[in-house]
């Protein structure tokens, strides 16, 4: 027997060697995950070149010592390569894809051992090997696509080669990842075994292909010659799920469909030449836009889940939640506890609501145990986390309160009041106004430092976005607990300070009185909102309008206009103000800017509707006029752009990341358009300010900050790029 030697070792992997089965094991030094970035492509580069020239190895073993294989790309670094030059670009791609060919070319079989995770690079990693074992609760796929980009190590040239070219656009396209059952049946890992017998099982399959049991040269050959696929099967898998992709991406995400297009003209050619193929397509996705705003996202999110653990260090943990009400918003956050795992009291003064409560609750239960979410035992085990209450009995023992009564500040304070003699003093207590002064509800309150703003979004269960909103007195302990419990929710909560509209409503408002002032001025509502779906938001103004409710609207809107008159005290009758006065609604009242009807399905449904047009004519004293697309998307989103602005310089968010991501999570800003500060930064301040200056006519919405302008003449960006 021969004794073990090291062929290579780096500071993010290492290779060694024993009768002659080389094992390359991934195990970033001082660090929790292994993650492809430049230091392992380096050490990957060189134990590759030590594999190629050694001559006692006789097949090569891949794994890793941390509990996920690969997580992936590293975001950050690679982020800013994508800033170099095109031709740089082209030699980094191709320098790192001649390492994983290195390791594919090797004159010996290869296994990867997939444990954990393997994703994006990671799986590159593992397809440049001849065969894949999986450890049973392992999961691989190409996240790439949701972050504007593809697989550009070898991932949409080795991926079709291996399972096919339907299976690989899915793969590719949708960018989920998979379990290890359906890696299996598509063919991208040859065998599943449990976790504890994953190194082993490996190390048998390898020796059996060292043996000659498998033909492993195949396998290589199978991956560089052109894909099997005759013409006429190759126009009908391409054209197909490009129209497919089309269909659900709405042309507004260019990555799946430069995937798609780059295989087809690939799959006639060899490995070498379909990388080519591959990076360059790579390139021109790194370059755009929507790739910038994706990955600015990504890197929001680690942010704000940086800050939460940071929250988590000092949060007292809430064993028992207590909600006040039970109608839209208490009965969805009772239930978003209860099936979270955390015990809630949820406590209304009428039994009808806490029956309602409880049957929506139980709706959503049903729902989970019919799409196998869960069975009936667990569904029955979360319902009996929710203790409906008419009285304060058992208030003295929970931790956190979220009161969700009508919005009305006199009976909110009353409430507030009463809860405090109910509650013990370490109790925090959170409001769910939506727009009510979280300072003027604590000013009367016995412990200020104990209540803050807990600002959930409707429908609960399905809005990711909960905004935290701190009071002068809120104590960092009331806001790190809240912000561990609305994790806790799998929710994503961002931090902000107390003012009119909080955030998020502060921001959507401009963007409405930027609607109505269209309207006044003639434009047609309905073309309003096909243009603003094209430009990406996933409804337009008017159905908006109609599905948050005409009141609600015109509620918050009062709000604004008290605590921001120079800009959103509004002269004159709006639409929607004729709309209130004769009873549309919206969606609630069967009518608003469209009719509604049920379908099938029970699903409101809506159509056009002539009344709503004789109703908006009123308030359109010149007619009716047609206005370019340009000027609407123009008019919508510079008010937007110029409140995020504001609301940052205040500080109302720390960051311009966090402004973006609430309007991304709370209002369903186009994801692809990174925000408005980030759609800012890709048009220039400088072209924003002018556009601006364009409509000063239509008053302080539209004009920029001092800040905004020395930005435009410096240069500078959001984001500092
Ligand atoms: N509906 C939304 O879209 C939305 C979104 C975000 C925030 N909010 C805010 O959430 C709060 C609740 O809104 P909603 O839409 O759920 O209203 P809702 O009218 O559906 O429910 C309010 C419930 O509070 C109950 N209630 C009244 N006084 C009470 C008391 N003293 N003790 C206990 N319960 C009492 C009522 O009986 C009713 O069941 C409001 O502050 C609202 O502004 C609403």
């Amino acid at each position: 027997m021969e004794s073990a030697s090291m062929l290579y070792e780096g500071s993010k992997l290492s290779v060694e060697v024993t009768d002659g089965i080389a094992v390359l094991c991934f195990d970033a030094r001082e660090a929790s995950v292994n993650k492809f970035d430049q230091a392992t492509i380096d050490d990957l580069n060189q134990a590759a070149q030590a594999l190629a020239h050694a001559d006692d190895v006789k097949g090569l073993l891949v794994k890793s010592a941390k509990p996920a294989f690969i997580v992936g790309a590293d975001i950050m670094e690679f982020g800013e390569r994508f800033k170099a030059s095109e031709d740089e670009m082209r030699e980094w791609m191709a320098d790192a894809n001649r390492m994983f060919s290195t390791i594919e070319d090797l004159n010996f079989p290869s296994v990867t051992a997939i444990n954990g995770m393997a994703l994006g690079g990671g799986l590159e990693m593992c397809l440049s090997t001849d065969y894949r074992v999986m450890g049973e609760k392992a999961q691989i796929g190409f996240p790439e696509t949701k972050l504007g980009i593809y697989p550009g190590f070898g991932g949409t040239v080795r991926t079709p080669r291996l399972i096919g070219a339907d299976n690989a656009i899915e793969w590719i396209a949708d960018g989920n990842p998979r379990r290890a059952d359906k890696a299996f049946k598509a063919g991208m890992v040859d065998a599943v075994v449990a976790e504890d017998e994953l190194e082993a099982a490996a190390r048998d399959l390898l020796k059996r292909a060292i043996a000659g049991e498998f033909d492993w040269q195949a396998r290589k050959a199978e991956k560089k010659a052109p894909l099997k696929l005759n013409k006429t099967e190759a126009a009908m898998t391409f054209q197909t799920s490009k129209g497919f992709v089309l269909g659900q991406t709405k042309g507004m995400y260019p990555a799946p469909i430069e995937a798609i297009d780059r295989m087809a003209k690939a799959a006639g050619m060899d490995r070498d030449a379909a990388i080519k193929e591959e990076t360059e397509g790579f390139i021109k996705l790194a370059k755009t836009t929507e790739a910038a705003a994706l990955i600015q996202l990504f890197l929001n999110d680690q942010l704000i889940k940086k800050k939460g653990k940071k929250y988590g260090k000092i949060a007292h943990t809430i064993e028992q939640a207590a909600v006040l009400g039970a109608g839209i918003m208490g009965g969805g956050i009772a239930y978003q506890s209860a099936y979270k795992g955390v015990p809630i009291l949820m406590k209304d003064i009428k039994e009808e609501a806490i029956d309602q409560g409880l049957e929506e609750a139980a709706k959503h239960f049903s729902k989970g145990v019919e799409r196998g979410k869960m069975d009936t035992a667990k569904m029955a085990e979360g319902m009996s986390r929710i203790r409906p209450t008419l009285t304060y009995g058992d208030f003295g023992n929970v931790d956190a309160v979220i009161e969700a009564v009508v919005e009305n500040p006199k009976i909110k304070k009353s409430v507030l009041a009463e809860t405090e003699e109910k509650v013990s003093d370490k109790t925090i207590v959170a409001s769910n106004t939506s727009s009510i002064s979280i300072d003027s509800l604590a000013a009367d309150l016995k412990r200020p430092e104990n209540f803050l703003g807990m600002h959930f979004f409707n429908p609960v269960h399905k809005m990711p976005l909960v905004e935290v909103i701190k009071g002068e007195k809120s104590s960092e302990e009331a806001i790190a607990t809240i912000v561990d419990y609305a994790h806790r929710l799998g929710k994503t909560p961002i931090v902000v300070n107390d003012c009119p509209g909080f955030l998020v409503n502060r921001i959507l408002f401009p963007y409405f009185f930027g609607f109505q002032q269209l309207i006044t001025d003639g434009a047609d509502f309905a073309k309003i909102d096909k243009v603003m779906e094209k430009f990406g938001w996933p409804m337009g103004p008017a159905y908006l309008s109609d599905v948050v409710g005409m009141d609600t609207s015109q509620h918050v809107e009062e709000v604004l206009a008290e605590g921001y008159p120079d800009r959103m005290a509004q002269d004159g009758t709006s639409s929607l103000d004729v709309m209130v006065e004769n009873g549309r609604l919206g969606q609630k009242s069967g009518s608003g800017y469209y009719k509604y009807e049920k379908d099938k399905k029970g699903r409101p449904k809506k159509t056009q509707d002539d009344k709503a047009y004789e109703l908006v004519a009123s308030v359109q004293k010149d007619g009716q006029k047609d206005i370019e697309a340009d000027e609407i998307i123009d008019r919508m989103m510079i008010p937007m752009i110029i409140e995020a602005a504001r609301a940052l310089e205040e500080g109302i968010a720390e960051t311009p990341n966090e402004v973006d991501m609430g309007l991304i999570m709370g209002l369903g800003f186009p994801p692809f358009r990174g925000g408005a500060l980030k759609y800012a930064d890709a048009q220039g301040l400088a072209t924003v300010c002018d556009k601006a200056d364009q409509y000063s006519h239509l008053g302080k919405l539209y004009e920029p900050t001092e800040r905004m302008r020395e930005m435009a003449a410096n240069g500078e960006t959001y984001y500092g790029q």
